[in-house]
């Protein structure tokens, strides 16, 4: 029979700090409590909420729900191939083990450093900062089908990602519960320094190593993230929109200092954070929600106050964006 807990308290597993029950919670640390919960008869009628960290979602409410706490634990290195394999269990934190690979020498996941959540939810939204994405340091994930009751290892073409996109957050979301990841870490390694502000903390650094490359990203994150066991946040709100070459160009000509990346498709991906500053949110507050000040693309909970506040300015952000700039910006957080 599986441990579970009513009417559980969620504020802690949430980094918005949203304070919500559920109302049947399980922690899971192995596939067999993971099988076990989702076959117990109690469970049966209510839908499920697989929960990692809770740095990537809003929890709109109480949940009338079974909430799976992921937090299997496990890491394994294969070396043997040409290039490293790192298998970790879907409950590791993932900064821990961007840590634990470069202190056994394997570089690769460096960039990726301090990004909050575990490994499970990693490939969900395709987590990605300063040049590197997941996806590029993918090789499979092992995940239960609640479809076929089965486990099923699911490569990186099947996981279909895209800009923070997978198809967990599509057909695959009621779908498959991720209990480990598998990373591949490319040999020769080489570090990814394009990142202009990445390029801009190393400056004078003659070949920096993997170790050194996480601390730059570490320094540039908590200079304009917040730490989320501070102050309730889920990191970008929004996603960058991407737009084609037309619209970009007609924008900057009237805006000369808009930002944008060209994409490899031809069309260009808008940062949000400078037009939703550009339209005056940057440091805003509205009663218990706000918009952080040292950065528009991050949103953030004081305390005292729901998903119906923040979900109630993010869409008044998103308006004033879509007015002024005719492009519509969307949540990138999942919304429970
Ligand atoms: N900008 C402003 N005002 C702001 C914020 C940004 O003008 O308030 C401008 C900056 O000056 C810069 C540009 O926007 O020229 C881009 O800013 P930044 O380099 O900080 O990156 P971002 O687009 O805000 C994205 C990711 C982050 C990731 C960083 C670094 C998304 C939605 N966000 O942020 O990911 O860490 O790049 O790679 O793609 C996350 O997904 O939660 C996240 C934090």
């Amino acid at each position: 029979m599986a441990d579970f807990q009513e009417f559980y308290p969620l504020r802690r597993h949430n980094t918005f700090g949203f304070d919500v029950r559920a109302r049947l919670a399980v922690h899971v640390r192995s596939e067999q409590d993971l099988v076990e919960a989702l076959d117990d008869p109690r469970a049966r009628d209510l839908p499920v909420v697989v929960l990692g960290g809770g740095s990537n979602v809003v929890l709109s409410g109480d949940l009338d729900a079974l909430v799976l706490l992921m937090e299997i634990p496990g890491y394994r290195v294969d070396a043997t191939g040409a290039d490293v394999h790192v298998t970790a269990g879907a409950g590791e934190n993932w900064h821990g083990l961007v840590c634990r690979t470069i202190d056994d020498g394997l570089p690769g996941l460096e960039n990726l450093a301090l990004i909050p959540g575990t490994v499970g939810a990693a490939p969900i939204q395709n987590i990605g900062a300063y040049g590197v994405e997941l996806c590029e340091r993918f090789a499979s994930v092992r995940a239960y089908d609640r479809q076929t009751r089965a486990f099923v290892e699911l490569d990186a073409a099947q996981c279909a990602f895209g800009y923070r996109d997978s198809v967990f957050k599509h057909a695959g979301r009621d779908r498959y519960i991720i209990t480990a990841v598998t990373l591949r870490l490319p040999r020769p390694w080489q570090p990814a320094l394009g990142y202009a502000e990445l390029a801009r903390e190393l400056e004078g650094v003659a070949s920096p190593e993997a170790g050194r490359i996480r601390d730059a990203v570490v320094a540039i994150r908590s200079r304009k993230l917040p730490d989320p066991a501070v102050i309730g946040n889920a990191g970008s709100f929004f996603k960058n929109p991407i737009v084609e070459a037309a619209q970009r160009d007609a924008l900057a000509a009237g805006h000369p200092t808009l930002v944008s990346y060209r994409q490899p498709d031809g069309r260009y991906k808008l940062a949000a954070g400078w037009l939703i500053d550009q339209c005056g949110f940057k440091g805003v507050n509205d009663g218990p929600v706000g918009v952080y000040g040292k950065q528009a693309l991050v949103l953030v909970h004081h305390g005292g106050g729901s998903a119906r506040d923040l979900l109630a300015l993010a869409g008044r952000i998103a308006d004033t964006v879509e007015e002024r700039f005719g492009v519509r910006i969307e949540a990138e957080p999942v919304i429970v």
